[in-house]
């Protein structure tokens, strides 16, 4: 009898922990993990994509923002212009409905600054030329899932479209992104923009006081004076000798998220780490992940990045909303006359020392003894990962901070 109780027991334990890897927590419902995870995929898929184009340095996208800008594009779209949008977030088998509202919970649920104790604020708008006319239902629906904000602009007057799309991005952000874009090079598509300015909140703040200058070193170009921060503490980290890399994880406030810095040991361009870099390999990283004693130094820098993403996302297959022959908007306009001419990301992070209060109980013990070094002077890649819901919040790369110069590299 207690035998098949055990063998009960065992087994109701395992369904807890597959429903549990299922949905972390289980805060999100079932599509919007598929969703959740679909997006996860993406990141890497678009890093990749990005990183490998020569102009580009820094990086700072959000998949979450981008999985949902897709969704907007699913919602006015017919046909393969809307079902390349679930291929692209590997969610073919959720019902457009679902598409939507799922992806509404997701970023809801990462953004709440309620729960989140952290500054995100998004911004979405949808411009059209001014021969089209916005459908009702279109304009009710991309608000209540994407809080989407329409224009109708007369494109052909450049210099007045490519000001308001400025001054709308500039006032979205609290002025951290004065310019999106110096063209409008189509004048017949619609544009989606991402503007959103991220600060995060750490579980455990850096010591205001402990900051100063120092240089970070730019691959083959000169050195650039910025502030860094500093603190020890115990800390998720890895030391992978094979790929000469370290990873760091720190908690953001409430522990939900947390970013996880993935640093050369010595300074070289990123490419190196970023051919072995996929979500394998990162889960293989947090795998090996120890509390460990690190002696941490950031730079305490905003970054402020723009993307046009829209030839990344054709060229992950979203290649029917951008064709003018093919695409088949017509859920946003009533008419086969509208495709996806442009779209703009464009993101600002103030990583900073604020963050709740020290837990000191370990300072002076043995636990924070010969503390490892992470000293971020040097190009790494990070990522905003959140625990709770699976997603990637943003993944990106530091590789020229802003800064003046110190003196070129010998
Ligand atoms: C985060 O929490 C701290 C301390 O409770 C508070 O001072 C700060 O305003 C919060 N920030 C946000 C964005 O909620
Ligand atoms: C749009 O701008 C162009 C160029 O300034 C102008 O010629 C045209 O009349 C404008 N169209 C509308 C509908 O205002
Ligand atoms: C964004 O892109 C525009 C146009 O390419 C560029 O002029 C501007 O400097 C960029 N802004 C930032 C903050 O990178």
């Amino acid at each position: 009898m207690w035998l098949t109780n055990l063998a009960l027991l065992v087994l109701l334990a395992a369904a807890a922990s597959a429903a549990t890897s299922a949905t972390p927590g289980k805060v999100l419902s079932n599509h919007a993990s598929i969703l959740a995870d679909g997006s996860t995929n993406l990141a890497f898929r678009l890093y990749q994509n990005m990183a490998k184009e020569k102009s580009v340095e820094n990086i700072l996208i959000s998949p979450v923002v981008v999985a949902c800008s897709l969704g907007l594009v699913a919602l006015g779209g017919k046909g393969s212009t809307a079902s390349q949008v679930k291929t692209l977030l590997s969610a073919s088998k959720v019902k457009y409905e679902q598409l939507h509202s799922g992806l509404a919970e997701l970023l809801n649920e990462v953004s709440d600054p309620k729960t989140r104790n952290v500054t995100w604020k998004i911004s979405n708008h949808l411009y059209g030329p001014s021969s089209i006319t916005f459908m009702n239902g279109f304009i009710k629906s991309s608000k209540t899932h994407y809080h989407c904000d329409h224009s109708r602009i007369n494109f052909s007057d450049k210099k007045n479209a490519v000001n308001s799309i400025n001054e709308w991005v500039a006032k979205s952000t609290e002025g951290k992104l004065p310019e999106v874009t110096k063209d409008v090079e189509k004048t017949d598509g619609a544009i989606i923009i991402n503007a959103m300015f991220f600060k995060p909140h750490w579980d455990e703040e850096f010591h205001h006081k402990m900051v100063d200058n120092r240089g970070f070193f730019v691959p083959g170009s000169h050195t650039v004076s910025l502030q860094m921060m500093h603190r020890t503490g115990l800390f998720e980290f890895c030391d992978d000798a094979a790929n000469k890399v370290y990873i760091l994880s720190m908690p953001l406030a409430h522990k939900k998220s947390s970013v996880v810095f993935i640093m050369p040991y010595h300074l070289e361009p990123l490419e190196r780490l970023e051919k072995i870099l996929s979500r394998k390999q990162l889960d293989t990283w947090m795998g090996k992940l120890k509390p460990t004693a690190v002696a941490v130094s950031l730079p305490k820098v905003s970054m402020e990045v723009n993307h046009s993403l829209q030839k990344p996302l054709q060229e992950l297959g979203l290649t029917e909303a951008v064709d003018k022959s093919k695409a088949d908007l017509s859920y946003i306009s009533g008419k086969k006359d509208l495709y996806l001419s442009s779209v703009f990301h464009a993101a600002a992070i103030e990583w900073d020392t604020n963050g709740n209060e020290i837990d000191t109980s370990i300072f002076g013990t043995d636990k924070l003894k010969t503390p490892k070094l992470f000293y971020a002077d040097h190009p790494f890649i990070f990522l905003i990962k959140d625990q709770r819901t699976n997603s990637v919040l943003f993944i990106g790369r530091l590789v020229r901070p802003k800064g003046e110069k110190m003196r070129d590299e010998l």
